[in-house]
């Protein structure tokens, strides 16, 4: 007998069976799955007021014992203070950790509290970079009241619900009669699969299906999902004879439950005839290297398959040259990011069925439910009308939900079957069978005059885009734009390609390859400063782009992207006005300083749409239909300012339904930066219409675009004996047009900042010789915990942009970018050595400096 919340619960838990699991099954969806590792704390439940990570406590333990689980921690009407807390302080973004920070802080003593780092190392949270976790522990409240609009530190609508743990998130639903998918995956690198023998695995008791490549459709997709589909090379199958990748899919078995799955999977027999592979890429584009694509070409979107170069760009821009010639000062040097992963705590999956009409159901977590529904309607030949895809509150997306890993499968196996099914991507699987941060490796050159003119710019980047292309080109393309169209230099050269490799496939990621290419460019531009003696900030104001300029980069013509709000130069102040105080350092430390910019632009350049539909429900609210899902962006709590505003209202006055293929026209989705500009202007176009007795209907197609601009500014301390990295000080300052609310935006910068240092001095996926990701576990990821995060502070630019609703901005992705480069200034800086591979971890530091 086990008490939970109250209640005697006398069921007998299986065998080997884990207290979240138990849980769950009892129907306290509150209790998450983050990673059945004990190492990120979404699970945690105290048993006998003791907090504990339910996924490694045994259940048998808990019988006879007292369970208390978020929903049991304080009622919707009688809040515990902590939830009280967490809802005053907007303790939370996507809300997936939430519960369990909440446990995990409600058991705190008052010594704890004092030592958060430490009360905290088994709670991880990947988007707040934990000030606002910290804000809510110690009872600073940040959000203003429920009633105010645009401008205002409004509360997140689902806020109520998170912290209560009845947000419904991906999975949180009782479906009766569910089938569980699980997947074998390949152990090779690159394989033909010769057969595969499912007898065995069909005998397992409640093995209902064996899906292999024969179940499925012969016919290519991308992973990726853009509006414009010839963005992404058609390279993929549901299931394939062929595997590119360790970790591929090679067979599916849908099964009564979870472990018969897996033992299912366990006792397929596959006969794999092994080919040659490849995992670096600059051998993969070598004569004589193995060809990854061999029966694929320019139809299917791929540039060179023969050379495993699935995109190119090579232009010039103005005569480079002449500029390096006229050139005081050149500085070139090369520099490699790491494979960093997503790491959202909610992981991959879906949940699939066949509703009373027959219609094929998938509820997802996914960033694009309507482009994942065009996309799963095309595979099986059915009318869009014929499928729905719902995404409840997803937990953390950052790009990697852009993605369609799941939804196809599980629609074939519900085809299949005709039954429920549910697939949900284990930890382990969400490293090596999800996707990455594209690995770059840049080679920039930069000449200036001893006057500080940058007189020209020649980028050589190559893209490790893994074994299939979703996204490989256009990260390229980003990557190569705006990093450079931020200055006004008018000699640039560009020559970068993506190029396949047999390793698991890279894909978006928060910054879309701006992060990784203005990681060289800020850096050689600071040496280049340093070189003609001038300080990084006055050199970056005597180059960028002013309000008014064209943004131009090598063969990119966007007509549609410019200039429609200028803050740059505030960001710059405030960068400059950084530097006075900040924590001492250590005796005998290294200390340094350093600075960077970025520019973004809001959408991609083949357009992105957002519709949205407003109507009066006569009881003084209003029902807000929208497409974009909320994954913590906060698009939703804006939404609904921006109604509150024109039809003069109040915000709790706005019902808001989204995220639902049958509730409101066409959206291409969140992603882009775009949840405010984009489907914010469709919604204020719909309160609008219904101001002035329209009706209701608004759409915006994404164009013109306009850019944000952000500039990160650290002082950092180096032990000399460790390599050990402190930052004393990080300031970062956002161009993000009218801030729609203050809270929620300083809160996704700090989110991205963390993120950034996570990816800059811990965060490495590893990749064996052999193509297998060794990298299975936040443990040994070295995903960044509250200890590791400094406070950064946080200015906003005073601006109003021409485009976006109500004067606002993008930001969601931008954050991030300048964050990699400016700690490699202040590493720079403190150590006189430049770094050009991360992560920065203190062994790669202190190695520079017996370098040195
Ligand atoms: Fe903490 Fe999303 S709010 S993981």
């Amino acid at each position: 007998m086990i008490e939970i919340n109250g209640t005697d619960h006398d069921r007998t838990p299986r065998p080997g069976q884990c207290l979240r699991t138990y849980l769950r099954e009892e129907g306290f969806f509150g209790v998450k799955k983050g990673c059945d590792a004990g190492d990120c704390g979404a699970c945690t439940v105290h048993v006998d007021g003791k907090p504990v990570h339910s996924c490694v406590y045994p259940a048998f333990r808990a019988d006879g014992h007292r369970v208390t689980t978020i929903e049991g921690l304080g009622t919707p009407d009688a809040l515990h203070p902590v939830q009280q807390d967490f809802l005053d302080a907007q303790g939370f973004q996507c809300g997936f950790c939430t519960a369990g920070m909440i446990m995990t802080s409600a058991a705190l003593s008052a010594d704890q509290r004092e030592d958060l780092p430490r009360a905290l190392k088994g709670n991880l949270c990947r988007c707040t970079g934990y000030r606002a976790v910290a804000d809510a522990i110690s009872g600073t409240c940040g959000v203003t009241d429920r009633g105010c609009g645009v401008g205002s530190s409004l509360g997140a609508p689902a806020g109520p619900q998170v912290v209560t743990g009845s947000a419904r998130f991906t999975f949180d639903l009782d479906v009766p009669g569910l089938l569980h998918l699980k997947v074998l995956r390949s152990p090779h690198a690159h394989a033909r699969i010769v057969a595969v023998d499912t007898s065995a695995a069909l005998a397992v008791p409640g093995v209902e299906a064996v899906l292999t490549h024969k179940d499925a459709p012969d016919r290519l997709f991308s992973t990726a999902q853009h509006e414009n589909e010839a963005e992404d090379p058609y390279d993929t199958r549901v299931l394939d004879e062929v595997v590119r990748f360790v970790g591929q899919r090679v067979a599916a078995v849908v099964a009564t439950s979870e472990a018969a799955a897996e033992e299912g999977c366990r006792r397929l027999i596959v006969e794999y005839e092994v080919l040659p592979f490849v995992v670096d890429p600059v051998l993969a584009m070598a004569p004589g290297a193995p060809v990854i694509h061999p029966d694929k070409g320019m139809e299917e979107g791929i540039v060179r398959a023969e050379s495993n170069v699935v995109g190119e760009l090579h232009a010039t821009l103005g005569d480079p040259e002449a500029g390096f010639a006229a050139a005081d000062a050149v500085h070139s040097a090369t520099f490699r990011t790491a494979r960093v992963q997503h790491a959202s705590l909610e992981t991959h999956g879906a949940l699939g069925w066949l509703d009373d009409d027959g219609r094929l159901v998938l509820r997802s977590s996914t960033q694009t439910p309507f482009l994942t529904r065009r996309a799963v309607a095309r595979l099986y030949d059915l009318p869009q009308d014929r499928v729905r895809v719902v995404a409840g509150r997803v937990g953390g997306g950052f790009g990697g939900k852009q993605e369609m890993l799941v939804e196809d499968l599980v629609a074939l196996a519900v085809l299949r079957t005709g039954r429920p099914v549910k697939w949900e991507y284990t930890r382990s699987e969400q490293f090596s069978g999800a996707t990455t941060r594209h690995p770059f490796e840049v080679t920039v050159k930069a000449g200036a005059s001893s006057a500080g003119e940058l007189t020209a710019l020649q980028l050589t980047v190559l893209v490790n885009t893994g074994a299939y292309g979703n996204h490989g080109p256009s990260v390229m393309h980003h990557g190569c734009h705006e990093t450079v169209a931020v200055y006004k230099c008018g000699n640039i050269r560009t020559d970068a390609v993506t190029v396949y490799t047999n390793t698991v496939p890279a894909g978006a990621f928060r910054g879309y390859g701006l992060g990784q290419v203005t990681f060289a460019v800020e850096q050689v531009l600071d040496e280049l400063a340093r070189m003609i003696g001038m300080d990084p900030v006055t050199f970056r104001e005597l180059n960028v782009v002013r309000d008014g300029d064209d943004l131009t980069a090598p063969g990119d013509h966007v007509e549609d992207l410019g200039i429609a709000s200028y803050g740059l130069d505030q960001c710059l102040d405030h960068i400059r006005l950084a530097g006075a105080e900040s924590d001492a350092a250590p005796e005998g430390w290294l200390v340094g300083e350093g600075m960077a910019i970025a520019m973004i632009a809001a959408g991609p350049p083949g357009g992105h749409f957002a519709d949205a539909s407003l109507k009066a429900l006569g009881d003084g609210r209003y029902e807000l239909s929208v497409g974009t899902a909320e994954f913590g962006n906060g698009s939703t709590t804006v939404f609904a300012q921006i109604v509150a505003d024109e039809l003069a209202t109040t915000p709790d006055k706005v019902v808001i339904r989204q995220s639902d293929t049958d509730v409101v026209g066409h959206d291409t989705g969140a992603f882009a930066s775009t949840g405010v500009v984009v489907a914010g202007r469709a919604v204020l176009r719909a309160a609008r219409s219904l101001r002035t007795g329209g009706d209701g209907h608004g759409f915006f197609d994404g164009t013109p675009r306009s850019v944000a601009f952000n500039a990160q500014w650290f002082r950092v301390a180096i032990d000399p004996d460790t390599g050990e990295l402190r930052i004393l000080r990080s300031v970062h300052s956002a161009d993000a047009g009218t801030v729609m609310n203050p809270a929620q935006l300083r809160g996704q910068i700090e989110g991205g900042v963390a993120q950034a240092i996570g990816a800059t001095l811990s965060e490495h996926v590893d990749i064996a010789d052999t193509g297998e990701v060794t990298t299975t576990t936040f443990r040994q990821y070295h995903l960044p915990t509250f200890a590791d995060v400094p406070r950064t502070e946080v200015h906003f630019a005073d601006t109003t942009d021409a485009i976006g609703p109500l004067g606002a901005k993008s930001m969601s992705e931008s954050p991030f970018n300048p964050v990699a480069p400016a700690l490699g200034n202040a590493i720079r800086d403190a150590i006189g050595v430049r770094m050009t591979d991360l992560p920065y971890t203190a062994d790669r530091i202190w190695q520079a400096l017996q370098g040195s």
